[in-house]
């Protein structure tokens, strides 16, 4: 998934507050794949599905598969028209999710609730980021598991200089998780299949 682009920057303080992502969605069409993200499908396809929260969950790729193995997922996103176009695209194809709009600067989930706790390239400018990444471990219920990609952008400079302050490396999850009882089993820059980019893939257990 493409980093946004400054050129579509349009509000001066936080450039990607609701407005901005609320315009990008009310486009027309799908703003990314519709498909899951392949690090969820590498890390989560052998997990007996559960509860499952999918944060930043956009139009619900990452969602909807999750839906589709069985299990019981809620997608958190800021957006209501991503919010919008993923309920459409799971009464599409029949399958239930429940959708709901927060800003994740404002709200955390319930204390050791779900069985996967996935955010997939939820960049956040700390302090709020490790807030929230706390808040998503605790969130993991026991036995089950804490999933966090993010862009590791480091080598493209035309990401790192602008949104330098949205960016995380694993030591930013792993500080960030530090004390809330889970047990890292990945934590690394991970280059994906295709294409020269990379992922920051953190994932533990309860
Ligand atoms: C780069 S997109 C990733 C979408 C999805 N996880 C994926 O991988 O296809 C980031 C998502 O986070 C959502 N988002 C950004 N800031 C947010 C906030 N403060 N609270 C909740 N969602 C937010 C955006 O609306 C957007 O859907």
């Amino acid at each position: 998934m493409p980093l946004p682009q400054a050129g579509r920057m349009t509000h001066a303080h936080d450039p990607f507050d609701r407005a901005y992502w609320e315009e990008r969605y009310g486009a027309p069409g799908l703003t990314w794949t519709g498909k899951p993200n392949a690090v969820l499908v590498d890390e989560a396809t052998s997990l007996k599905p559960g509860r499952a929260l999918d944060i930043g969950s956009g139009e619900g790729g990452d969602a909807l598969w999750l839906a589709g193995l069985g299990w019981a997922v809620t997608g958190v996103d800021i957006s209501q028209n991503a919010l919008d176009k993923a309920r459409g695209r799971a009464e599409e194809v029949g399958l239930a999710v429940t959708w709901e709009q927060h800003d994740l600067t404002e709200w955390t989930p319930e204390p050791q609730t779900f069985d996967l706790v996935t955010a997939h390239f939820m960049h956040l400018a700390d302090p709020a980021r490790s807030v929230l990444f706390r808040a998503l471990a605790a969130a993991v219920a026991p036995g089950g598991t804490l999933l966090i990609v993010g862009h590791d952008v480091t080598g493209h400079d035309e990401h790192r200089d602008h949104m330098a302050h949205l960016m995380f490396g694993v030591d930013d999850v792993l500080a960030a998780i530090d004390g809330e009882g889970l047990r890292v089993h990945v934590a690394e820059s991970r280059a994906r299949r295709e294409g020269e980019l990379r992922d920051i893939v953190v994932r533990a257990t309860r």
